[in-house]
């Protein structure tokens, strides 16, 4: 039987990051080159800080090891953390302090309405099943307060849900849109598109790397 007829990607997903959360976090942080994911990532927080109010309430969703981007919100707002990794989440208890994390899948949280200034999905939403998608961003939609800022990364490639056996040491699940196709998805929920683009860092996690780019507001 083939394997996505029998097993829960989300289980390969947070199985698979219990395992390589100390080689990520190895990764993440060591990328420091101007054309690394760090260098991409602090440029889009800081665009986030200069549009929203300092200590407003922010949503890291599939936050990882909290290193450095979980790290980066906390400076500039109230960051609550969420991943379903043990591993991840308590590498993120140890790294970022003042923040507030929740052990959960993103896909089942349930928060109140217009509660959140920021959400962000850096490389996580990646790993969510295509078919949880469309709730997931009505969730956001209803999370964010009026004039909130969703920003999140896509896959860039057509649409496709894939596994592979062994990234960075253990399997891993894949789901990507096609770009246009995650941007209806945003607007079907009410958020507005402020920019979309694609981009290729030439130091990711695992080499070169294209990710499509959302940034939406309420
Ligand atoms: C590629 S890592 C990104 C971590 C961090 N955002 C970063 O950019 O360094 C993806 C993270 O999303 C988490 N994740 C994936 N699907 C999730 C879900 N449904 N609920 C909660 N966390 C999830 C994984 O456990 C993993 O820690």
């Amino acid at each position: 039987m083939a394997r996505e007829q029998c097993i829960d990607p989300r289980d390969t997903v947070r199985s698979g990051y219990d395992t390589i959360a100390d080689e990520y976090l190895a990764r993440v942080s060591g990328s420091r080159s101007g054309d690394g994911v760090r260098t991409q990532v602090e440029a889009l927080v800081a665009e986030l800080t200069s549009r929203l109010p300092e200590g407003g309430d922010a949503l890291d969703l599939g936050c990882g090891a909290g290193v450095p981007f979980t790290q980066l919100l906390s400076r500039h707002f109230r960051v609550t953390g969420v991943d379903f990794s043990s591993r991840q989440l308590e590498l993120a208890r140890q790294n970022v302090s003042g923040a507030k994390f929740l052990h959960a899948d993103m896909t089942k949280l349930e928060l109140p309405s217009d509660s959140f200034d920021v959400v962000t999905a850096f490389f996580s939403m990646i790993h969510v099943p295509r078919d949880g998608h469309e709730q997931l961003m009505l969730n956001i939609a209803s999370w964010l307060r009026p004039g909130g800022l969703f920003l999140a990364s896509f896959g860039k490639r057509g649409a496709a849900e894939y596994w592979e056996e062994d990234w960075l040491g253990a399997p891993m699940f894949w789901s990507y849109h096609d770009p246009g196709h995650a941007q209806e998805l945003a607007e079907n929920a009410g958020l507005k598109v402020d920019r979309a683009w694609v981009e290729t860092i030439e130091e990711g996690i695992d080499g070169p790397e294209t990710f499509f780019w959302l940034l939406a507001s309420k």
